[in-house]
């Protein structure tokens, strides 16, 4: 283990005040504040991910140091399935969903048992680079997996581990098109697992809103602008008209509602009257109910712009929006117990999980059709600084790439391992969290669509 993770450890368990820590003996039993035990295969799990350091070093670097597009992260894929490959005992799919950067691979237990999904992801921004930090995903994916699957080899445990590559998180909806196409559903996953790095506090909750992403297009008539501009429509007024109902509109949103975007090309030229304009806007709230509501208002604030001004709107929904992610809580409780059992602190579950959505995933998709988790984890910079700021910045991209940030992740690979091996050797635990998954379960619409709006 290196040196910095220690004193990584040391400074989470100085701050935390609820964990005790018990050594000795080939089993760590630790309790949390509340009492709860952990499980006795966690020294297992540990030592498991802390033997295989320097390959998941490796492969984060890798990651991390070639940015790759949704859809184009050839070398990523190439580096996941090529070590999957050599790991004993699993089999690998190259290219699943008829997507060739997404890939699966299982690990089959001792016969018959709960099936277990970990998500990586390995995509990175235009421009940006690796700022959202899927190098990071992956590599605790990667390391829960593995350490999963070593667990269930040595105990002859029933059951499957998969870690599923999920390309194109980023706009493009891997994991929706890999949902639609059938590729969680048809390997029977019974949960899914997956993590997300943060600037903010660590937290088994991960809140996201829904999200819809559309394009306007406005077409006019293009006049001369001196000579005749009576004859022309403005299509960039109307657009302009919409930008400014918009902008009214955001006093009257619910605190997590978010618009925003940008216009791409609103005219050319200074003397004629523009005949087209366009922009791209992203929609997002709190669940898939208020999201339809907030898509027809932000709709009704383009179609303003059509009336003042009459050109013709074109309104189109983009495909695979994503839903509100939905975490699971007695996964949630499951994933805490390993966190704080290696000195991370959570603030207490009641409160946590009431938090504000920001941001939104393709695995809240997911999370509508299987218990969920995607716990936030907290980095840093080289030298233990936070990030000046958030995900999707050069700061954060930064911060995905430092050693701390990776031995923070090998913390959560270990707890998501943890969340995977309590499924599948707790008694009736698994059957708990479908149940609460039931109870909990809120629709998921299904709605696409482009709309023309008046005439020209
Ligand atoms: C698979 O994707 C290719 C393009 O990448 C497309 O031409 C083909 O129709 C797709 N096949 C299926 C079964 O969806
Ligand atoms: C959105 O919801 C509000 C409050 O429930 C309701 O008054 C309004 O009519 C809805 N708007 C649309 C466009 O559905
Ligand atoms: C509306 O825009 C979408 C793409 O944004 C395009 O596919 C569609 O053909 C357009 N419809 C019309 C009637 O122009
Ligand atoms: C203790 O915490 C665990 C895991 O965080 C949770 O499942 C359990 O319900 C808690 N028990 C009590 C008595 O609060
Ligand atoms: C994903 O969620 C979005 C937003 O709720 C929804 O519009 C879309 O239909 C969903 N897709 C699937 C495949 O569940």
């Amino acid at each position: 283990m290196a040196p910095s993770v220690l004193t990584l450890g040391l400074l989470a368990l100085i701050l935390s005040q609820h964990t005790v820590i018990a050594e000795g003996g080939s089993h760590l039993i630790s309790r949390q504040a509340n009492g709860t035990v952990a499980s006795p295969h966690f020294t297992a799990i540990s030592d498991y991910v802390d033997s295989i350091t320097d390959e998941l070093s490796t492969i984060n670097t890798e990651i991390h140091s070639n940015p790759e597009l949704g859809y184009e992260e050839v070398k990523a894929h190439e580096l996941l399935t090529s070590f999957m490959e050599e790991q004993e005992g699993w089999s690998v799919t190259r290219s699943v969903g008829n997507i060739s950067t997404a890939f699966m691979a299982v690990f089959d237990g001792n016969g018959g048992g709960p099936v277990i999904g970990f998500n990586a992801e390995y995509d990175a921004l235009p421009e940006l680079g690796h700022a959202c930090g899927h190098n990071l995903i992956a590599t605790a994916s990667l390391g829960g997996a593995l350490a999963a699957a070593q667990v269930m080899r040595s105990e002859s445990l029933g059951g499957k581990i998969i870690l599923f590559g999920t390309p194109a998180e980023e706009s493009l909806g891997g994991k929706v098109k890999m949902l639609e196409a059938g590729v969680f559903a048809d390997a029977k996953i019974d949960i899914s697992l997956i993590s997300h790095p943060t600037s903010a506090g660590d937290s088994p909750y991960m809140t996201t809103t829904s999200t819809d992403r559309v394009d306007v297009a406005y077409t006019g008539l293009e006049a001369h602008a001196a000579a005749s501009p009576w004859e022309g429509i403005n299509a960039q007024d109307g657009l302009l008209v919409a930008n400014s109902a918009l902008s009214y509109m955001r006093q009257q949103m619910r605190p997590s509602e978010r618009v925003h975007g940008f216009i791409s090309s609103a005219g050319s030229r200074i003397n004629v009257i523009s005949a087209k304009a366009e922009g791209s806007y992203q929609i997002r709230a709190n669940d898939n109910t208020q999201l339809a509501n907030l898509t027809t208002r932000v709709e009704n604030c383009f179609k303003a712009g059509a009336l003042a001004t009459g050109a013709a709107l074109n309104f189109t929904i983009r495909p695979y929006g994503y839903a509100n992610h939905v975490t699971n809580d007695l996964l949630a409780a499951s994933y805490a117990s390993y966190f704080t059992q290696q000195g991370g602190t959570l603030a207490p579950a009641e409160t946590d999980k009431l938090k504000d959505p920001s941001g939104s995933t393709d695995q809240g998709n997911l999370s509508h059709e299987w218990p969920s988790i995607s716990p936030y984890f907290q980095i840093f910079n080289e030298d233990g600084s936070a990030p000046l700021t958030g995900p999707h910045t050069r700061l954060f991209q930064v911060a995905a790439g430092s050693s701390r940030a990776f031995e923070k992740s090998l913390v959560v690979a270990k707890s998501l391992a943890g969340v995977a091996v309590d499924v599948l050797t707790k008694e009736g635990l698994l059957e708990s969290i479908k149940e609460e998954f039931e109870r909990t379960k809120t629709p998921s619409l299904r709605r696409r669509g482009s709309a023309v709006f008046g005439v020209v």
